[in-house]
């Protein structure tokens, strides 16, 4: 009888180590962020590059000629504020939403309701949970190097959010199966559940 319960006891303790090992790698706070970069994973038909994001990672490949992962984040976040400029998507503050120019933009490229209503939900998500990512540390580092390029950090975390949200949240029909979107997608899966988990 007591072997069993040992048995049993060992048995949760090595459930708890795996699953431990299995979540742990590369997850963070800032795991949204950091680990993969989908700001420029459109993976899904209703979240499609614009012509003034594919303009703006010209403009900005050529100032910043990035290297390594760093650079490469700083360059992606200095091209959502040039897109979201651009777009007039952000307000004068550089850390609020334009939600009248959102709409129009999002009527304008989208033909059912339903997506837009979807996308502008996604927006308005989205601007909350950048405003509260703002005061992260591992986000105020951020903020400090995109100073240096005279780039704001919040255009960024809204474009990543909302990337990230089509990804995990795309109707099944518009989602786009490829290698790359599938492991994106079951990347983000196992950060949001981290995520939930750790607090
Ligand atoms: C966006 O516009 C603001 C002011 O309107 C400017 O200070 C900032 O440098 C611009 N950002 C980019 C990446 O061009």
């Amino acid at each position: 009888m007591f072997d069993q319960q040992l048995n049993v006891l060992f048995l949760l303790l090595l459930t708890v180590w795996a699953m431990g090992r299995t979540t742990s790698p590369d997850l963070d706070e800032d795991c949204e962020l950091n680990a993969v970069d989908t700001m420029h994973d459109f993976c899904c038909d209703l979240h499609d590059e614009s012509p003034q994001f594919s303009d703006c990672q010209m403009e900005w490949h050529e100032k910043i000629p990035y290297e390594t992962d760093e650079e490469e984040q700083t360059y992606m976040f200095c091209t959502a504020e040039c897109s979201f400029n651009n777009t007039k998507f952000v307000g004068r503050d550089r850390r609020s939403l334009n939600l009248v120019q959102v709409k129009e933009h999002l009527e304008s490229d989208l033909v059912n309701d339903a997506d837009v209503t979807l996308l502008f939900d996604t927006y308005l998500k989205c601007d909350k949970h950048a405003l509260s990512l703002l005061p992260h540390k591992g986000v105020k580092q951020l903020a400090r190097r995109l100073l240096r390029q005279g780039c704001h950090p919040y255009p960024g975390l809204v474009l990543e959010c909302v990337a990230n949200e089509m990804i995990l949240h795309c109707p099944v029909k518009r989602f786009h199966q490829t290698a790359q979107c599938e492991e994106t997608r079951n990347h983000l899966k196992q950060c949001m559940q981290y995520l939930k988990y750790k607090s």
